[in-house]
């Protein structure tokens, strides 16, 4: 009990740090029950920046951030002190459990950001504009083509994640299918050769003129073009005497399948070019049931992005691994 009421009548920094960094904050004040007091304060700033960085996703039932700050600080203020491996009674046991879990999840992608540090001077310039544009503004104004929120970007680990299989994949032609910002094209930017380039294709000319935008303040944003319209008919439109080494999907979720044929019929595929597909976990619904659906809306997309994991899995040309990154990426090259 000591330490738990030394954990709820804790300073002041501490509980606007559980404000800002819940989960990071839980974590560190279990660990730490009767440890130092200024440890849960220490937590990175970056890591409450973070918090903000996902959260909106437009015609969604998801809860705003504000709110559920709340529930999450009052959950935690609640279960202080409790862990599953300290409890006397049977519901603080259940407690201690739940409280844990949370931490370890909750605490886990702050801490893998606060300890990857690959992102470049390009990725940082467009995740600072696209995390300072009123996208719902532009959306209401009819200066897009969808309603955006930077949700719809890769996130950082993930982008950072996209730059070191660039490094190790020493792309001289890069071709990214659905750019929106162009953080994950900044990535790959970053990463290619003084030779390299890559290509992004997007529906929507808004994000050509936003992305072209910030690509122009630096010599490497050189190496990088944008064909605007449908994928598909770009698609049709590259050439097929140029191959790519490096292939990152991210576009229309229920084209998928659709872009790896073309890029196999078409043969713009180099020898040996490795595909990175985003999205191929799409919330955990290709393998929970519907009954657990707390976002009908997007089930769709679910069942065509199940539809295609099962496609490449039997593909008797092409090889293939899942890595739960994010929404999950998927890698596949040819046999
Ligand atoms: C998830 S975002 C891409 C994120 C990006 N790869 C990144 O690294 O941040 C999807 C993008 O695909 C575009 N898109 C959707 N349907 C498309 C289509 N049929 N053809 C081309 N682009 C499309 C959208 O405009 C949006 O910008």
């Amino acid at each position: 009990m000591a330490s738990m009421r030394f954990l709820l009548s804790g300073s002041s920094s501490f509980r606007r740090g559980l404000a800002t960094a819940a989960p990071v904050v839980g974590a560190a004040a279990m660990v730490g029950a009767g440890s130092s007091p200024s440890r849960p304060s220490a937590a990175p700033a970056a890591l409450c920046e973070m918090k903000g960085y996902t959260g909106r996703f437009g015609g969604t039932e998801k809860l705003e951030t504000g709110a559920r700050g709340t529930l999450e600080n009052s959950a935690l203020e609640a279960s202080a002190g409790k862990s599953a491996a300290r409890w006397s009674i049977h519901c603080e046991r259940i407690e201690g459990v739940a409280k844990e879990l949370f931490c370890l999840i909750g605490g886990l992608d702050p801490y893998i950001s606060s300890v990857s540090n690959c992102s470049g001077p390009i990725m940082k310039a467009i995740k600072d504009k696209m995390d300072n544009t009123n996208w719902d503004s532009l959306w209401s104004q009819g200066h897009t083509m969808f309603s955006y929120g930077p949700e719809m970007s890769t996130d950082p680990t993930e982008a950072m994640t996209i730059k070191m299989f660039t490094f190790m994949k020493s792309p001289k032609r890069v071709l990214e299918i659905g750019m929106f910002t162009g953080y994950g094209a900044a990535a790959i930017v970053e990463a290619l050769p003084a030779d390299g380039e890559c290509v992004s294709l997007d529906i929507d000319p808004f994000l050509q003129r936003w992305v072209g935008e910030v690509m122009g303040k630096f010599p490497e944003g050189k190496k990088h073009s944008v064909m605007v319209g449908p994928a598909l008919e770009s698609m049709a439109k590259l050439p097929a005497d140029k191959k790519f080494d490096f292939v990152f999907v991210d576009a229309n979720k229920s084209e998928y399948k659709r872009y790896v044929e073309v890029l196999l019929e078409r043969d713009l595929l180099a020898d040996g070019a490795m595909i990175a597909v985003d999205n191929t976990l799409y919330c955990g619904l290709p393998y929970m049931p519907a009954e657990y659906d707390t976002q009908p809306k997007r089930r769709g997309f679910g069942e065509d992005i199940k539809e295609f994991n099962a496609w490449l899995a039997n593909h008797p040309k092409l090889m293939t691994v899942m890595l739960p990154i994010r929404d999950g990426v998927t890698l596949v090259r040819k046999r």
